[in-house]
């Protein structure tokens, strides 16, 4: 449907104007979508193979442990959803277990990055049986289009969502809370969501895990300023920042922080704006939320989903889990 030119305009017009407001904003903000150009993604898969950030290797070890349990019960044909997969590594592993449990299987994946869609695709293309077909698109949009073409098609069968990498911990809790509802507003009865979500864990390991020793998180977080001045023509001094993670125990989250070191003016052109610092004033770059495993099922409980299995790696503290669609409880309100 979009044309890849049509979604770069919409791309740049966006980080302009967000960036604009973001830094207008008490505190500073800019959103952790915009961590995620090449280098800021190719720096998170750095991440994900340092040892103190587990959380990408807990949930691999999870989902190739216990795909047949994730994946029980549902029906055939199925229809699977992916958001936001990156490189469908971990998606692969749940086709192995359906495609060897003889479901008769279709991939629908939604991300707004081209990149990831093409990657996933080619992560899938050695399941010759299963049709996979890309959305770009966001996460509400993706899946709407795909339960509308499903009403349609008058497909039979079941549907599998994904929401895995604990990037629902970017979302604030009531707009995490707010994204379950439009996932199951798009699921029938019986349809299942796997969600998978990183937990509260002593400060030390998430500290760490948010800034490690070798400093890859540090250029993740900095990166963003990187882009600001090649893409907005932003004229920030790297060294005029430093990267800083805090774990924030009443929110249950950690923050990740550019925090100015000195009293400055950056210019932005790209933005139309100049923007002053005071020393120790930061931009709020990302939030990532931890969760207890129970508060999680009581959650979808909450909201017509039943608790299916839930799967942690203790010594990660990850949990993977897998929720059933049934109808809402007589008085609990979904919205
Ligand atoms: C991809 C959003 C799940 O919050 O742990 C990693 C991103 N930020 N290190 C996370 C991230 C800093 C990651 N998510």
């Amino acid at each position: 449907m979009e044309t890849s030119s049509e979604v770069v305009l919409t791309g740049c017009d966006a980080l302009a104007d967000d960036v604009r407001r973001g830094l207008q904003r008490s505190p500073k903000r800019l959103q952790p979508r915009y961590l995620y150009d090449a280098l800021g993604s190719r720096l998170f898969e750095a991440i994900c193979e340092l040892p103190e950030y587990p959380i990408t290797r807990a949930e691999l070890n999870l989902l190739a442990a216990h795909s047949v349990a994730i994946s029980a019960g549902v029906a055939s044909p199925l229809t699977l959803v992916e958001l936001g997969g990156g490189n469908g590594e971990k998606l692969a592993l749940l086709v192995v277990a359906l495609v060897d449990a003889g479901v008769d299987l279709r991939v629908e994946l939604v991300d707004v990055s081209a990149t990831a869609l093409e990657l996933a695709t080619r992560k899938l293309a050695r399941f010759p049986q299963v049709s996979v077909a890309g959305h770009q698109a966001t996460y509400e949009d993706g899946l709407r289009r795909i339960a509308r073409q499903r009403a349609a098609e008058g497909r039979a069968g079941g549907m599998m969502v994904a929401f895995l990498g604990s990037n629902i911990g970017n979302l604030e809790p009531s707009a995490a809370r707010l994204f379950l509802v439009s996932i199951r507003a798009a699921l029938r009865i019986d349809d299942r969501i796997v969600l998978g979500t990183d937990l509260v864990k002593p400060e030390s390991e998430l500290v760490a895990a948010y800034d490690d020793p070798l400093g890859v998180t540090a250029a993740f977080n900095k990166n963003l300023l990187v882009r600001l001045n090649r893409e907005l023509g932003a004229n920030f001094t790297l060294d005029g920042f430093a990267h800083r993670a805090v774990w924030n125990a009443a929110e249950s989250r950690v923050e990740m922080h550019l925090e100015s070191l000195r009293t400055q003016r950056v210019s932005i052109p790209g933005s139309g704006c100049e923007v002053a610092f005071a020393a120790g004033e930061s931009i709020w770059t990302e939030s990532s939320y931890k969760y207890e495993r129970a508060g999680l099922v009581a959650w979808g409980t909450d909201l017509g989903l039943a608790r299916h299995d839930q799967w942690v790696d203790e010594e990660a503290g990850f949990a993977v889990t897998a929720f059933d669609a049934v109808g809402f409880r007589p008085g609990s309100s979904p919205s």
